[in-house]
């Protein structure tokens, strides 16, 4: 049996393995998820991304185990603008629903039965009084009474317990110095822990996905703009369920946090189909679009690396080591997606001459044919007419055609720079491709 497809598989997994090490993510999700039978499947998937290195805080709701408790003892269910009025017998339900679904919670987290996929998997989990509450007060004449929302994240005792390779685990409650205790929104906790621990991603779980306009398509991008606009339309396609996801996914986007992800629940992995493939399965909102090229920066030097390595081995691109792509990194552009480097190139300029070379231009390898190579080919001819530069060359072995369909002409080797020439390998015989770059004023139609 051929093992091809998993050898791609991994292949194609690992640049996001690496891309996720280290990085904080809060993951938020209702009672109705715990309440699932499909929770433990959750479990096992959060083991994995600890034991994959991402440093985890969970959030969990308690919604529909407070309303049970409330219904068994005949209390009427209260809300206002979406919120619970917690009055004294719903705080007692709130402080059990909580005390039980973290124990569940944690028992899942502990399991290493020989027969589940995180079998030997040793998790710590670490809950307490991380949140610090305020009562939500007098709102419309409506005392919201023990209700309250988020003064403080006690980021330090997050971040220590995250050090110390735990998992954090935190309930919709949080304690007001004077001693109360107050019920808070899940997604407020994890929009506010986001935010005040810098987190890489804020995750929401969500009963249902978004779609758009049509009704059908899965909205799989969306900028923190463009969600505003969606929720505001008049005949907005985003229901009830989603709104107080979006509008954390939004608020977190805003504050700081990278990128937020809004998943339907009830697909089975789809927690690591959005982290681990391309294209994924949930929506991403960002503040700034999605995929984007930008200058690089030593924080790149890793991904760069990762993405020529595998040309370099095959030839194709000469290797350069570490400390020259270090030496050299202000030269780069890099096209970053989601957090992930899928396409790089360097200009190096040589002024005296007029002239500038691009060099190591690379398209990971399931991202090809999107036009990424041509965009990122315009970017740095943009930039270095923005330079003065007035013919941009290239030197290649076996891409001399894609160049050549792009408006590059052979150029005589003694045509390049002189230092360049002197670095010119015989040996590897690269053909030399160039450009005459004409002002931007130059090139525009009538
Ligand atoms: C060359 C490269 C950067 C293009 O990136 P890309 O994002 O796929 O580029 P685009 O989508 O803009 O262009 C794709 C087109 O180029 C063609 N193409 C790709 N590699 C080619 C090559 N070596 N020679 C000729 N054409 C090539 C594709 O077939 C496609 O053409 P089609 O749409 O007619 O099928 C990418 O293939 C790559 O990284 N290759 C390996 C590294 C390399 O060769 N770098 C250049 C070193 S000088």
């Amino acid at each position: 049996m051929s093992n091809a497809p998993f050898v791609r598989w991994l292949r194609d997994t690992s640049p996001y393995i690496n891309a996720h090490r280290g990085k904080i993510f809060v993951i938020s999700f209702g009672g109705e998820t715990v309440a699932d039978g499909l929770f433990a499947n959750l479990a096992h998937d959060f083991a994995l991304l600890h034991s994959l290195g991402v440093r985890l805080v969970l959030v969990h709701g308690i919604r529909p185990q407070v309303e049970r408790r409330l219904t068994e003892q005949g209390a009427t269910l209260r809300y206002h603008r979406g919120l619970r009025v917690t009055d004294a017998a719903a705080l007692a339900c709130v402080k059990e629903a909580a005390g039980a679904v973290r124990v569940e919670i944690e028992a899942l987290l502990s399991m290493g039965l020989a027969n589940s996929p995180m079998a030997g998997a040793r998790i710590r989990v670490a809950s307490g009084n991380f949140v610090v509450a305020k009562p939500l007060g007098v709102q419309d004449g409506i005392d919201f009474e023990h209700t309250g929302e988020v003064r403080r994240i006690d980021t330090e005792g997050i971040r220590s317990q995250l050090d110390s390779g735990n998992v954090v685990l935190l309930s919709p409650i949080g304690y007001s110095p004077t001693g109360e205790v107050f019920n808070l929104s899940a997604e407020e906790i994890a929009t506010s822990a986001a935010v005040a621990l810098g987190a890489h991603k804020l995750i929401l779980l969500m009963e249902q996905a978004l779609y758009g306009a049509d009704g059908a398509s899965l909205v799989q991008q969306i900028t923190t703009g463009e969600a505003e606009a969606l929720m505001t339309a008049p005949d907005s396609p985003v229901p009830d369920a989603v709104r107080p996801h979006l509008r954390a996914a939004c608020l977190a986007c805003e504050a700081g946090v990278e990128r937020a992800h809004l998943l339907d629940r009830h697909i089975d992995g789809s927690l690591l189909q959005e982290l681990f493939t391309r294209d994924g399965v949930g929506t991403l909102v960002s503040q700034t679009p999605y995929e984007a090229t930008r200058t690089a920066t030593s924080h790149d030097v890793a991904g760069i690396l990762e993405l020529i390595r595998p040309l370099e081995d095959s030839g194709i691109l000469v290797p350069r080591s570490r400390e020259r792509l270090e030496t050299d990194i202000d030269d780069y552009f890099v096209t970053e997606r989601d957090g992930l480097i899928v396409a790089c190139a360097a200009l190096h300029a040589y002024p005296e001459a007029g002239m500038g070379e691009l060099a190591c231009l690379a398209v990971q390898a399931g991202y090809r044919g999107a036009k990424r190579g041509e965009r990122l080919l315009q970017h740095i001819e943009e930039r270095a007419r923005q330079q003065g530069i007035r013919q941009l060359f290239a030197l290649t072995t076996r891409t001399s055609h894609w160049f050549r369909e792009r408006g590059y002409v052979p150029l005589a080797i003694d045509a390049m720079p002189l230092e360049r020439q002197q670095t010119y390998s015989p040996g590897r015989n690269s053909m030399v491709l160039a450009k005459t770059l004409r002002a931007s004023s130059e090139t525009g139609g009538p």
